[in-house]
C-alpha cells in the first residue's frame, strides 16, 4: 500500500468513514487514526502499531457537546467541567465514566472509563466536524518507539501500512495530551504527564493532584504502563541537570541531547540543544521527540540525553526521557 501525504479534507473523511486508517496531526503528536466505534478499523489500529489489546485508546471529539452520547453525564464530577471549559479544545485527555452500549470494549480495554480528548489543531478540528463518530486514535508510532511530530516520523515508521496521511506540519506542543482521571472525592488525579503541567490543571482546580505509588500499582488503574515507551532503537543513558552522573563516553560513537549548551568533548554535529541558551521547556518540549528521532538515525553506539528541570513541562518531558533510557 502506498501512503499518500496532503491535506485533501474530505478525502481523509471518506476513507475513515470507509473504515480505513488515517494519520492526523494534533497540537501535541500525530495520531493513528480510525472509526472510534468500528471494531474492524480499532482492531487494524492495534494491528499496525503492534500495541497489545490491554492498552486502551483515546477518543477524540470535535466538541464538549458531541460527549453526553458516550459518556454517563451524571457521573461526571464537577472538577471535569472546570478542566473541560478551561483546556478544551487542548491538550488534555479525561478519563470520564463510558456509555457501555455506545463505547466498544476494544476502546477502553474493557475498563469502566473512556478516556476522551477535543484536539485544538485546526485541519482535525475540521475533520472531525465532517464525521459522525469519534476517532480513536493513539500516537502513531509502533509499540514503544518514539513519538512522531512531523511527517516524516510517520512517514519513515508507518509509511506503506497506512493508505493516507493529513499533512498538519510540525505539532505546536510535541508532547502528549495530559490525562487526567479522578479520584474517590472526585479530585483530579495526573495518569500521564503532558502538554498542561500540574500547576495550570491545579490554577483551576486546586485539589489536582499526581498518581500515589500505589495508585500507580494497580494494574487496572494503569493500562498503559509499561517497562519502557518512547524509546529510540540506539541504548539512551541520562545525565544530569547539568553535567551531573555524566558517564565516560567513546567520542566518536556518542551523540548527545542537551538542554541549554552543547556538551563538550563531543562534536556538535553528534549533538541537538532543545533551547540554546534560553532553557524553555515548552521550546525543549517542542523538539523533543524530533531531535531523539534525528539523533537516532546516525547510525552511533550510545546517545547521552540531559535531565530538564523537574518543573512545570519538565515533569512531563523527564518522564519520556526515564522511560526511553529503560528500554534494555
Ligand atoms: O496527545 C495525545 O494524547 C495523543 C494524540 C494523538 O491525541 N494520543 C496519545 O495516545 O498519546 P496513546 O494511545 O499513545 O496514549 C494514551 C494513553 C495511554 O497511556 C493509555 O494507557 C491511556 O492514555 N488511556 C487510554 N484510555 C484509558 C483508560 N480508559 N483508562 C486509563 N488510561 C487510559
Ligand atoms: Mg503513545
Amino acid at each position: 500500500m502506498d501512503t499518500l501525504l496532503g491535506t485533501d479534507l474530505a478525502h481523509a473523511a471518506a476513507l475513515l468513514r470507509a473504515g480505513e486508517l488515517v494519520a492526523i496531526p494534533t497540537e501535541t503528536v500525530y495520531g493513528l487514526a480510525g472509526h472510534g466505534l468500528r471494531e474492524d478499523s480499532l482492531r487494524r489500529i492495534f494491528a499496525v502499531k503492534g500495541r497489545p489489546l490491554t492498552n486502551p485508546l483515546i477518543l477524540h471529539f470535535a466538541s464538549v457537546e458531541q460527549l453526553p452520547s458516550y459518556v454517563r453525564m451524571a457521573a461526571v464530577p464537577a472538577a471535569a467541567h472546570r478542566l473541560l471549559a478551561a483546556f478544551s479544545p487542548g491538550p488534555l485527555t479525561l478519563l470520564l465514566p463510558r456509555e457501555p452500549a455506545v463505547v466498544p470494549d476494544l476502546v477502553t480495554a474493557g475498563l469502566p472509563d473512556v478516556a476522551v480528548r477535543i484536539p485544538a489543531h485546526a485541519l482535525v478540528q475540521d475533520l472531525l466536524r465532517r464525521l459522525d463518530f469519534p476517532l480513536a486514535a493513539p500516537s502513531a508510532n509502533p509499540f514503544g518507539y518514539i513519538s512522531p511530530t512531523r511527517p516524516a516520523h510517520v512517514l519513515s515508521q508507518l509509511g506503506g501500512h497506512i493508505p493516507y496521511l493529513l499533512d498538519g506540519g510540525a505539532c505546536q506542543a510535541g508532547i502528549e495530551s495530559t490525562v487526567v482521571g479522578f479520584g474517590p472525592a472526585g479530585e483530579p488525579v495526573v495518569y500521564r504527564p503532558g502538554a498542561i503541567s500540574l500547576e495550570m490543571l491545579q490554577a483551576v482546580v486546586p485539589a489536582t493532584r499526581m498518581r500515589t505509588a500505589p495508585e500507580k500499582a494497580r494494574p487496572a488503574a494503569s493500562p498503559g504502563l509499561l517497562p519502557y515507551h518512547y524509546s529510540p532503537h540506539t541504548p539512551l543513558q541520562l545525565f544530569g541537570p547539568g553535567h551531573a552522573a555524566l558517564p565516560p563516553f567513546d567520542m566518536a560513537t556518542t551523540g548527545a541531547l542537551a538542554f541549554r549548551e552543547l556538551l563538550p568533548g563531543l562534536p556538535a554535529a553528534q549533538q541537538i540543544v532543545l533551547s540554546p541558551g534560553r532553557g524553555d521547556l515548552a521550546e525543549a518540549a517542542h523538539g523533543l521527540y524530533a531531535a531523539l528521532h534525528q539523533l537516532d538515525a546516525l547510525g552511533l553506539q550510545l546517545l547521552l540525553a540531559e535531565r530538564l528541570p523537574n518543573t512545570s513541562l519538565g515533569l512531563a518531558l523527564n518522564e519520556r526521557l526515564e522511560k526511553a533510557a529503560a528500554r534494555k
